[in-house]
């Protein structure tokens, strides 16, 4: 199979990259490393010194360069991936968001279009597209209200609305993943959605870790091997489908740093700072969907993956 993932120098762009290359695909990364690095595809550049069939092409996907390249590179799947994904920066700029998430998704769909590709697999946004839930409405299905509170949030759902539409109108096939809250290695620990890469950072050095609010919020962690598990399974089942990749357990953030102190080996305790306006208060998604539609469920407990996180940081 051939493979072109948009956003392929990120942090989850990479690790899907990596682990296409490993089951013997050939792959095609388009990124314009705004915020992704060339350092995420290190491993990626080895296997293909090893006889991995792997192409980078710096492009914004803005560009309608994009269209020719997919046409020329005539990938099966397309990994949507590549997205303005800082909630923060579409609040402070909602034009350049919208630019980004939904022109930038629209010329993706109009290169799987040109170049017949048989799906596009989509980065949605689990954590931004249902809103604020109350706790005992969690973990949240499909089928809850959609009410994004930010721009990020509907940038992402009008991507979902454009897959549906495409799909539709010009037989294009798509799943779409709404992702909680991922973490891993090669997160970036100054992105907005790193609480776990930034804790992991302040430990490692003995700074202290800041908590907002009363550390009461709730989110869905879920490690990035596995996401990456449910985009390949996603390249060839599902169809029309959105997926909720999440534990399904909603975990606080003073739970979270408790845990991590623990796996690291900290007594240092946390800095209680007062909280941000506009953040989300729970999440948590149900995987019952992309269980029985992907066969697809997260594997790696929480200790695994922090641990997975502190060896990773040098
Ligand atoms: N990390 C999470 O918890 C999370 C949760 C829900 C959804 N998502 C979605 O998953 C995807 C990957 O997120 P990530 O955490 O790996 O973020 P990331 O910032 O590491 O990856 C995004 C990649 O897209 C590239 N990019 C940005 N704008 C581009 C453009 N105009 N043209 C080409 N490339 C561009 C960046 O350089 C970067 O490599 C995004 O679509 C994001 O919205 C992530």
């Amino acid at each position: 199979m051939r493979a072109l993932v948009t956003g392929g120098a990120g942090f989850i762009g990479s690790t899907l990259v990596d682990r296409l290359l490993a089951e013997g695909h050939a792959v095609d990364v388009v990124d314009d490393l705004s915020t992704g690095s060339l350092a995420n595809l290190a491993s990626a550049r080895i296997a293909a010194t090893q006889g991995a069939e792997l192409s980078v092409h710096q492009l914004d996907i803005r560009h309608p360069e994009l269209v020719e390249l997919a046409v020329r590179r005539s990938p099966d799947v397309i990994y949507h991936l590549a997205a303005q994904a800082d909630v923060r920066v579409s609040v402070a700029r909602p034009v350049f968001d919208a630019e980004v998430n939904v022109i930038g998704t629209l010329q993706v769909l109009e290169a799987a279009r040109a170049c017949s590709a048989s799906k596009v697999v989509f980065a949605a946004s689990g954590g931004t597209l249902y809103g604020d839930a109350d706790l005992e409405e969690l973990p949240v299905d499909e089928r809850h209200e959609r009410r994004p509170l930010s721009p990020y949030g509907v940038s992402k759902l009008t991507g979902l609305n454009y897959l549906a539409m495409y799909r539709e109108l010009h037989q294009l096939e798509y799943v779409a993943l709404a992702l909680g809250n991922v973490y891993g290695p090669r997160q970036d620990p100054h992105g907005e959605a790193g609480v776990i890469a930034i804790f992991a950072g302040n430990l490692k050095a003995g700074a202290p870790c800041t908590i907002y609010g009363d550390g009461c919020q709730t989110r869905d962690f879920v490690f990035v091997d596995d996401v990456v598990d449910a985009f390949v399974r996603a390249g060839s089942r599902g169809s029309g489908l959105i997926a909720n990749i999440g534990t399904g357990v909603p975990v606080s953030v003073n739970e979270l740093y408790a845990t991590m102190a623990r796996v690291y080996g900290s007594d240092a305790a946390p800095r209680h700072v007062p909280a941000r306006p506009g953040e989300l208060r729970n999440n948590a998604l149900d995987p019952g969907r992309a269980s029985l539609y992907l066969g697809w469920q997260p594997w790696t407990s929480m200790e695994d993956g922090l641990r997975a996180v502190f060896t990773s940081i040098s």
